[in-house]
C-alpha cells in the first residue's frame, strides 16, 4: 500500500483517489500519525501531502521520528516537498506572493518524470519555497518563477513536488504517480473485482453465523451494501426499505426491482400514513427533519422486531466519512443524519461497514460487477427527508403528488436529453407561491415550482448547471400542460455559497 500522510490539504483525498484509480490501494492517515499505525498498513512508499503551514511555523505538523528514515520511496507534495528538504538540511523561504494556477514547467528529467513527453503543465499552490538543496538532491523540475519546482535522491528514493500531481489541471501528474508507484514496487491489482471478494471475504469472517439487518434507502450506497451482503450471507441479510410517502414516483417500486432479482431478502414497509400523519401542520423545515428522523427510527425499531433478533446492523459508511485525517474536520458529522443513531439498547447491535475503505466511484464500479441498474448506480443523491425538504412548509399529500408529478417530468426529461450524467443533483421544489396565470380563456391562479440543478464535486459548494434555454422550455411546456397545479416555472440560478442545493 501506499500511506498518504496529511498535513491538511485540501487536495490529500484527491492523491488517495488518483492512487486507487491506477490500481494501488492507499489509505490516508494523519500527518502525526505514529510510527506503528504506518505500519500497519505495510507502506511501501510514503506521500506527505501539502497542507496550509509553513515549515518554521512553531506548531507546524511534523511526521513521527523515525517516518522519514522508513526504508520506503517517500514523494512531498508542497508543504510535504518542503518539509523532506528543510529536514534534510536545505532552506525554505517565503516567496514574495503566493503563487497560484497553472505555471509551465521549462524542464524536466528524473525518475519521477520518467516517459512523460512535451508540455507539462503544472497546478500551483504556494507561498514557500526551497530556496537551497539539502546533500544528496538535485533539482529535476523548474519552472519561470519557480526555479525549483521538483526535486529527487535518487539514491535515497526521496522526491518532491512543489506543484499538485493529484489534481486535473495537472494533466500529466498521474503518469508521475503511476512512477511513483513503479518505484516504490506497489502491486497494480486493486480492482473492483478484488475488492468484492475481499470484501465478501471480510464480511463473512465478521459476521460469521449471524443475521445482519440493512435499511435499504434507495440510493447507490445502501443498495450496493444489500447487494454485496446477500452475495456474502443470502437470507441471513434481511434488508428493510420504509416508503415513508417522500419518495419520487415510482421508486419503491424500481428499488424492489432492481434487487429483488438479483436475490436481496428485500422487506418493503407502507409507512406513509404514519409519516405524513405526524407531519401534518409542521412548516419549519428543521422540525420536519426532526419529526422524520424519529419516524423513522420508529418504523425501523419495529421492523427490526418483526424479523429479528439481529446480531449486526450493516452500514453503507464510505471511506470519505472516516478517514483520519487532518482535514477531514468532522466529515462523519456531516453525514450523522444518514446513521441510524439512538436505538434502543435491546437493539444493540454490532456494525458492519464493508464500504468504510472505498471512494464513492469505487462503490459504484463494484455496483456494476453485482448488476445494479445504471439508474440507480449512477443517481444523484436524494435526502434522507425527501420530497419534504422540497415541498415548502406545511407537507399534505396533495402538495406531495403535484410536486412527484414535476419531479418526474423534470428528471425523466434529463435523462431524456441527456443531461442528467453532467449535473451532480438535480430537483423540483414545490412554491407556496401562487400567481395569477391564464390557461385557454381561463384565468388560473396556481403553484409556482422552481427546478433546480447543479454541480459540484463535494456538495459544500456548487454552481448551478447551466442547462439549455430549449431544455428548459421544453420542461416549462411540460410541466405546465400535464401539472394543472402548476402555472409558472423558475429555474434556480444561484451558486451554494450563497444558497443551499437543498430550498429547506
Ligand atoms: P444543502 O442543501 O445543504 O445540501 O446544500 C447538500 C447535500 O446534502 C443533501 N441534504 C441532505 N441529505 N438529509 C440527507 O440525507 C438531510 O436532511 C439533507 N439536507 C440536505 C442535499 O440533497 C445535497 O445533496
Amino acid at each position: 500500500s501506499v500511506v498518504i500522510l496529511d498535513f491538511g490539504s485540501q487536495f490529500t483525498r484527491l492523491i488517495a483517489r488518483r492512487f486507487r484509480e491506477l490500481g494501488a490501494y492507499s489509505v490516508i492517515l494523519p500527518g502525526t500519525a505514529s510510527l506503528e499505525r504506518i505500519a500497519q498498513e505495510n507502506p511501501q512508499g510514503i506521500v506527505l501531502s501539502g497542507g496550509p503551514s509553513s515549515v518554521y511555523d512553531a506548531n507546524a505538523p511534523r511526521p513521527a521520528p523515525g517516518v522519514l528514515d522508513l526504508a520506503v520511496p517517500i514523494l512531498g507534495v508542497c508543504y510535504g516537498m518542503q518539509f523532506l528538504a528543510h529536514e534534510a538540511g536545505g532552506d525554505v523561504k517565503r516567496a514574495g506572493k503566493r503563487e497560484y494556477g497553472k505555471a509551465d514547467l521549462t524542464r524536466y528529467g528524473g525518475q519521477l518524470f520518467a516517459g512523460i513527453q512535451g508540455e507539462f503543465v503544472a497546478w500551483m499552490s504556494h507561498s514557500d519555497s526551497v530556496t537551497q538543496l539539502p546533500q544528496g538532491y538535485e533539482v529535476v523540475a523548474e519552472t519561470e518563477d519557480t526555479p525549483v519546482a521538483a526535486i529527487e535522491n535518487p539514491v535515497t528514493h526521496r522526491y518532491g513536488v512543489q506543484f499538485h500531481p493529484e489534481v486535473v489541471h495537472t494533466p500529466k501528474g498521474g503518469q508521475m504517480l503511476a512512477n511513483f508507484l513503479e518505484i516504490c514496487g506497489v502491486a497494480r491489482d486493486w480492482n473492483a473485482e478484488h475488492i468484492i471478494e475481499e470484501l465478501i471475504g471480510g464480511v463473512r469472517a465478521q459476521v460469521e453465523g449471524g443475521r445482519v439487518l440493512l435499511a435499504i434507502s434507495g440510493g447507490v450506497d445502501s443498495s450496493t451494501l444489500g447487494l454485496l451482503l446477500s452475495r456474502a450471507i443470502g437470507d441471513r441479510l434481511t434488508a428493510v426499505f420504509i416508503d415513508h410517502g417522500l419518495l419520487r414516483l415510482g421508486e419503491r417500486e424500481q428499488v424492489e426491482a432492481a434487487l429483488r432479482p438479483l436475490g436481496v431478502n428485500l422487506v418493503t414497509v407502507d409507512a406513509r400514513e404514519e409519516f405524513l400523519g405526524a407531519l401534518a401542520g409542521v412548516s419549519d423545515p428543521e422540525q420536519k427533519r426532526k419529526i422524520i428522523g424519529r419516524e423513522f427510527i420508529r418504523a425501523f425499531e419495529r421492523e427490526a422486531r418483526k424479523y429479528g433478533p439481529f446480531d449486526f446492523l450493516a452500514q453503507g459508511t464510505l471511506y470519505p466519512d472516516v478517514i483520519e485525517s487532518a482535514g477531514g474536520e468532522g466529515a462523519a458529522n456531516i453525514k450523522s443524519h444518514h446513521n441510524v443513531g439512538g436505538l434502543p439498547e435491546d437493539l444493540a447491535f454490532k456494525l458492519v461497514e464493508p464500504f468504510r475503505t472505498l471512494f464513492k466511484d469505487e462503490v459504484r464500479e463494484i455496483a456494476r460487477l453485482l448488476g445494479l441498474p445504471d439508474h440507480i448506480r449512477m443517481r444523484h443523491p436524494f435526502p434522507g427527508p425527501g420530497l419534504a425538504i422540497r415541498c415548502l412548509g406545511e407537507v399534505t399529500p396533495e402538495k406531495l403528488d403535484i410536486l412527484k408529478r414535476v419531479d418526474d417530468i423534470f428528471i425523466s426529461g434529463l435523462r431524456e436529453f441527456g443531461l442528467y450524467d453532467g449535473c451532480s443533483q438535480a430537483l423540483a421544489v414545490l412554491t407556496p407561491i401562487q400567481s395569477v396565470g391564464v390557461m385557454g380563456d381561463e384565468r388560473t391562479y396556481s403553484y409556482t415550482t422552481a427546478l433546480r440543478a447543479v454541480t459540484t464535486d463535494d456538495f459544500m459548494t456548487a454552481e448551478w448547471a447551466r442547462l439549455p434555454y430549449d431544455f428548459l422550455a421544453t420542461m416549462s411546456n411540460r410541466i405546465v400542460n400535464q401539472v394543472h397545479e402548476i402555472n409558472r416555472v423558475v429555474y434556480d440560478i444561484t451558486g451554494k455559497p450563497p444558497a443551499t442545493i437543498e430550498w429547506e
